[in-house]
């Protein structure tokens, strides 16, 4: 099937005509009937971590984990036994890269030349997370909307049942009796500090100024070194090249430190063992996408931590209000986060084992 959207150059051309490529989230390659690359668009060359001149380089076979599949099927359509041929497959990524293999779908197709054939790859993960994420976020907007209502429900009557019980204490001479009036005065005291945190994500205004996430992480590790003196190193591995970007500096802050605390609170054992660790560390991506929209230049801000892990009851609902994991947690620190993170259009993801948990914030950038 010919594309009409890609004017494909002639032998020799320039790679510029295959430019249109790089806006896909998809991977796309353009190889000989061999599978020698000719070239790798941008969501390829991110995945593999490599330049696209040394993909160029290499053969597309060399990257599949399986390639008599793939070795078949360019042949069959360089031949014209059939214009597309689809099945899914395992790509090698470079040694060190986590994971290692990465389950796809690869889709080949005949271009108008039969020297060059394109093939695309879609993460098969990606399509399942992605419709994951969206279904959750949907989840988590409905919840929040509930507890938010719930919230100013709650919030009216106890402001009379607190009034009435100081009232009766005033009537009340037996101190037996004034104790059950204190009980109630504490605890409607108790439901409206919770009642205003759960409030408190929609009460403070969004202040927009120019933000330096170094600075927001900075900030956060001398808060959480204070709270926790004793037996937690938190190290930083900062690129600094991240740009200032528009944001709400205290916001952001509050999300940082509720992960960051949330670590330093898992870690318990390891801090009386002394050898609890908490890394902040911050990378560029490029080409992200966020829920629907796609951004060239995102940062990513990874709080990762050594310690037993989210317990796996709660692992897929960390971020619905009022879920925890933790002896006296309110569960309110993650949702809160996730608030404000989404008020700068980003996201959070958490990935966790036992050993090693990683909360990874995406921002996107100008
Ligand atoms: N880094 C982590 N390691 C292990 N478990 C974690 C980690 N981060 C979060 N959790 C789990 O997720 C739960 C929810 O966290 P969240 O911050 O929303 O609430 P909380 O810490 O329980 O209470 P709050 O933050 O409102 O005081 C925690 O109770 C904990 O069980
Ligand atoms: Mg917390």
């Amino acid at each position: 099937m010919p594309l009409p959207f890609v004017r494909l150059p002639g032998l020799g051309g320039s790679d510029a005509s295959y430019d249109a490529f790089d806006l896909l989230a998809t991977m796309v390659a353009v190889v000989r009937p061999d599978g020698r690359c000719l070239f790798a668009n941008a969501a390829f060359e991110t995945l593999l971590g490599l330049s696209r001149r040394a993909i160029v380089r290499s053969s597309l076979l060399d990257w599949i984990a399986d390639p008599a599949p793939l070795r078949d099927t360019l042949a069959a359509v360089a031949r014209n036994d059939y214009a597309c041929g689809r099945f899914d497959a395992l790509l090698k990524r470079p040694p060190g890269s986590h994971p290692d293999q990465l389950p796809i779908h690869v889709i080949v197709n005949q271009t108008d030349s039969a020297e060059r054939v394109v093939v695309e790859m879609i993460e098969i993960e990606q399509q399942t997370r992605l419709d994951r994420e969206e279904r959750t976020l949907g989840q988590a907007q409905l919840t929040k909307e509930l507890i938010r209502n719930l919230a100013h429900e709650i919030k009216n009557p106890l402001g009379g049942i607190r009034g009435s019980a100081q009232l009766l204490q005033m009537e009340l001479d037996s101190d037996r009796l004034t104790e059950y009036t204190q009980v109630i005065v504490q605890e409607a005291d108790r439901l409206q500090a919770l009642v205003d945190r759960l409030l408190a994500p929609h009460r403070r205004p969004h202040v927009v100024g120019d933000v330096n996430i170094h600075e927001i992480c900075e900030r956060v590790r001398a808060l959480v070194l204070a709270e926790f003196p004793h037996g937690l190193a938190v190290e930083r591995d900062y690129d600094i090249s991240i740009p200032e970007f528009r944001g709400d500096r205290e916001q952001l802050i509050q999300a940082v430190l509720n992960i960051t605390l949330n670590a330093a609170q898992a870690l318990d054992r390891r801090r009386a063992a002394g050898d609890a660790a908490i890394w902040l560390r911050t990378r560029i991506a490029r080409q992200v996408t966020i829920g629907k929209t796609r951004w060239r230049l995102a940062l990513e801000l990874h709080i990762e931590d050594n310690g037993p892990g989210v317990p796996e009851s709660i692992r897929d609902r960390v971020f619905f209000p009022l879920v925890s994991g933790r002896e006296g947690g309110s569960g309110l620190g993650l949702p809160l986060a996730q608030t404000f993170v989404q008020q700068h259009e980003g996201t959070i993801d958490c990935d966790s084992v036992p050993g090693r948990t990683v909360f990874k914030i995406t921002l996107p950038l100008p």
